[in-house]
């Protein structure tokens, strides 16, 4: 019996658990994609999104949800080809993302469903994109329940 239990206790301790909890920032993030993509919104962890949505991103810079960032090819390739190597590798978050938005999946819809539409219109959030204004740790790529805090206006 003991032994089940200490078996049962390191496949817990074994398993990625729920993908959500911590979706982290490679270690081998390229300085231009704190540079490039990251002074509009937060650096968002390639791990969101699969290959198939960053290649689309990528591919639609000079027309990036009403604004232009469009990067020099040198910049561009680097950055494709890295987003792509440490896109999600997960079934679940695999979907090509409508629109090109995270928060477009069906994943995030399902996963915020107890988020009021109000809610995010409020000053201190006014999108969800803006995944920082809850989730604390975000730029670290924590998403956890624990590590969530909405502004309350
Ligand atoms: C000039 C400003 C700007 C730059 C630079 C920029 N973005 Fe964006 N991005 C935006 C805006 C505006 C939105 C829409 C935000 C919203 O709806 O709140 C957006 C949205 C996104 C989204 C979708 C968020 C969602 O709704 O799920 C992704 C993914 C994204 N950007 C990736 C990138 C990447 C990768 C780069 C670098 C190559 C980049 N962005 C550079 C302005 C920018
Ligand atoms: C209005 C605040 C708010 C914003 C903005 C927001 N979230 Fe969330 N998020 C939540 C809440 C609340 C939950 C549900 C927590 C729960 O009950 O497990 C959640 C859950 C999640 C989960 C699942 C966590 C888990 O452990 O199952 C992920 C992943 C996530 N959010 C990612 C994002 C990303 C990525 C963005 C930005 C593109 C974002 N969120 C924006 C409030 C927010």
């Amino acid at each position: 019996m003991k032994k089940m239990v200490l078996i049962a206790a390191a496949l817990l301790i074994a398993s990625p658990g729920t993908f959500a909890a911590k979706m982290t920032m490679p270690t081998d993030t390229p300085a231009s994609y704190e540079a490039e993509c990251a002074s509009c919104h937060m650096a968002y962890p390639p791990a969101l999104l699969s290959q198939q949505s960053w290649k689309n991103i990528m591919s639609g810079l000079s027309k990036h949800f009403g604004t232009d960032a469009s990067l020099d090819p040198k910049t561009q390739t680097e950055l494709t080809n890295w987003l792509v190597k440490n896109a999600t590798t997960r079934q679940k978050y695999s979907e090509t993302a409508p629109e090109n938005r995270i928060t477009k999946t069906s994943w995030f819809i399902r996963k915020h469903d107890e988020v009021n539409a109000d809610v995010w219109k409020r000053a201190g959030i006014k999108s969800p994109a803006n995944c920082g204004a809850c989730h604390i740790d975000a730029a670290n790529g924590v998403f956890s329940e624990k590590n969530i805090k909405i502004p309350v206006k």
